[in-house]
């Protein structure tokens, strides 16, 4: 079969049409509201627990770290009190065998030496101070000086069932981590014994997902008065935090992990961490490949995360490896070979070397999904160049580039609108297009938009990020779900909020160090804040409106 032929048909069984939108998004709602319902449904919909106080001038510095992926960041926040902030962050990747460590200790024994080094380098004169003040015996008991120690917020990226601002237990690992020994543990204890152990001043006071840390840092950084109804995540994995109306979370009622007591409803609203990775793990609507299917059944988690391996950074890559390799092996396609190319530029021999990383089980980067998609080049040139460099793969032809550029194309494009089901489940269940405005102000022929007809969402991820036109292809599928058209389509305003994950989680941490001191008020902002024109008491006064008014909950 001529190359180009092939490619075609493998990439025609990554078409997602609208209709599979469409019985995706009905498929999806259910899910959702089975997950509010019950513990244990395939979506987990977990609620999250925020106490939200701060009210004016505060000042201080606030610590995040975020275990999520690939890497391991810690970062430290100022509030100078002054209406700016300045982050300092460091970044080390996770070494892989601590991935699939044997007890949970290596993992986070790790995690607190990172903390240790970071303070060392960046804080070290508090660090020294503390130290010197531990050495005269100058703390109560075993606890320290509320003001020397640092209040952390812990983004701990993965399906936890939350019991408290800083209390969660592990329900199952996912993107590739596998540490038996952690299910079922509250992972802040985890990490706050090791820093104890290691005598750092430092309280773990928020736990926080990445997708409600995106949704907090995107609601006080988003133009305009709209609050934000969703924080999505499309990097290694995906996941989405969303606003919720409390009496829509059943199971809260029906006792569960906290009881309906416990919950603060003067709000009526609630964040909940849908955990969607896991949506439609029995595979009634999702699509699935002989690629899909095998990429799953040789993972760590078979069965699991169904939603993600079709999404997220994480999988794209093998999922494209796995096509190209299945190609590699017809005999009757000629792909990275010279036989049918018509030439291949540099005159010599195409050669896939035997160490090549396409050999591997996730050899192949999704990084390399967007360089491909993207690639604009004369002949391809870039992809060429990239299979040579980084695969292994010596004077491929135009040809070949051309192929892998399509079946590339193809899967990122089905990873956005399945994107797109999940981001249209949540604004339908939400009934957040039934504004009144819609039907009263929206002018039809123009397709004005009024800003209280705006549907906020924050996005963040390698995916969102880099990969070319997903935000568009994103947006395609949203017109073709009825319901939103393209009416609503222009409604939903999708906005980049960059580490959102980490400055969310600092700014937990302080809400929640406020919520514990009971003190007064105090206002800040951030460096970055000086995008939202408002200065740090404008910051702060707006997040803690927004808290207030979309997820005040008392622990
Ligand atoms: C995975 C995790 C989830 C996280 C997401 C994005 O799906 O289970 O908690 O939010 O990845 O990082």
């Amino acid at each position: 079969m001529a190359l180009a032929a092939a490619a075609e048909r493998v990439a025609a069984e990554f078409e997602y049409s609208a209709q599979d939108v469409q019985r995706g998004v009905k498929e999806f709602i259910r899910q959702m509201d089975e997950g509010l319902g019950k513990q244990g449904a395939t979506m987990s919909q977990i609620p999250t627990y925020v106490t939200a106080v701060p009210n004016g001038t505060e000042k201080g510095l606030y610590m995040a770290v975020d275990l999520g992926g690939t890497n391991f960041r810690v970062c430290s926040i100022q509030l100078h009190g002054n209406s700016t902030f300045s982050l300092t962050q460091s970044k080390v990747k996770i070494p892989q065998e601590l991935m699939v460590a044997k007890t949970s200790k290596e993992l986070f024994s790790f995690l607190a030496k990172q903390i240790e080094t970071f303070l060392k380098t960046h804080h070290n004169e508090h660090y020294v101070n503390h130290v010197e003040r531990r050495r005269r015996g100058s703390y109560i008991g075993a606890s320290f000086h509320d003001e020397e120690v640092f209040h952390l917020g812990f983004t701990f990226s993965f399906p936890v069932q939350q019991s408290g601002i800083n209390k969660g237990t592990l329900i199952r690992w996912t993107k590739g981590f596998d540490i038996k020994d952690t299910i079922g543990k509250d992972v802040c204890a985890l990490l706050q014994k090791e820093i104890d152990l290691l005598h750092l001043p430092v309280k773990v006071a928020a736990l926080v997902n990445d997708t409600v840390g995106t949704l907090m840092a995107r609601s006080y950084t988003s133009p305009g008065k709209t609050g934000t109804l969703l924080g999505a995540i499309f990097g290694t994995g995906t996941n989405g935090a969303y606003v919720e109306k409390l009496d829509r979370v059943t199971k809260l009622k029906k006792g569960g992990s906290k009881a309906a007591g416990d919950v603060d409803d003067s709000t009526g609203e609630m964040i909940i961490n849908t955990e969607w990775g896991s949506f439609d793990n029995q595979l009634s609507v999702l699509p699935s490949t002989s690629y899909d299917k095998s990429l799953d059944a040789e993972s760590n988690n078979p069965g699991i995360q169904m939603f993600e391996k079709r999404v997220s950074g994480m999988f794209l890559g093998e999922i494209l490896r796995r096509a190209i390799v299945d190609l590699i092996k017809d005999p009757s396609v000629p792909l990275f070979s010279d036989e049918h190319s018509n030439q291949n530029d540099i005159h010599s021999t195409t050669n896939i070397h035997d160490q090549s990383a396409l050999w591997n089980q996730w050899g192949l980067d999704t990084s390399f999904l967007s360089i491909a998609s993207g690639d604009t080049s004369a002949g391809l040139k870039v992809t060429r160049q990239t299979l040579d460099n980084d695969y292994g793969v010596s004077a491929a032809s135009a040809e070949d580039a051309e192929a892998v550029r399509l079946i590339a194309s193809a899967i990122g494009k089905r990873a956005a609108r399945l994107s797109a089901v999940a981001i249209a489940a949540v604004i339908l269940s939400t009934g957040k297009l039934s504004h009144p405005t819609d039907i009263a102000t929206t002018n039809d022929a123009k397709l004005e938009v009024n800003e209280d007809e705006i549907v906020d969402v924050g996005v963040d991820g390698s995916l969102v990020e880099f990969y070319p036109n997903f935000e568009e292809f994103i947006r395609e599928a949203l017109r073709d779900v009825p319901e939103i058209g393209v009416r609503g389509e222009r409604r939903v305003r999708i906005g980049i909020a960059k580490d959102g994950s980490g400055v969310g989680a600092a700014l937990i941490a302080l809400v929640a160090d406020r919520a514990g001191k009971g003190a007064t008020a105090a206002s800040s902002s951030t460096s970055a804040g000086a995008a939202n024109g408002g200065g740090l008491s404008g910051f702060l006064s707006q997040f803690m409106a927004d808290l207030n008014r979309n997820l005040r909950m008392r622990v």
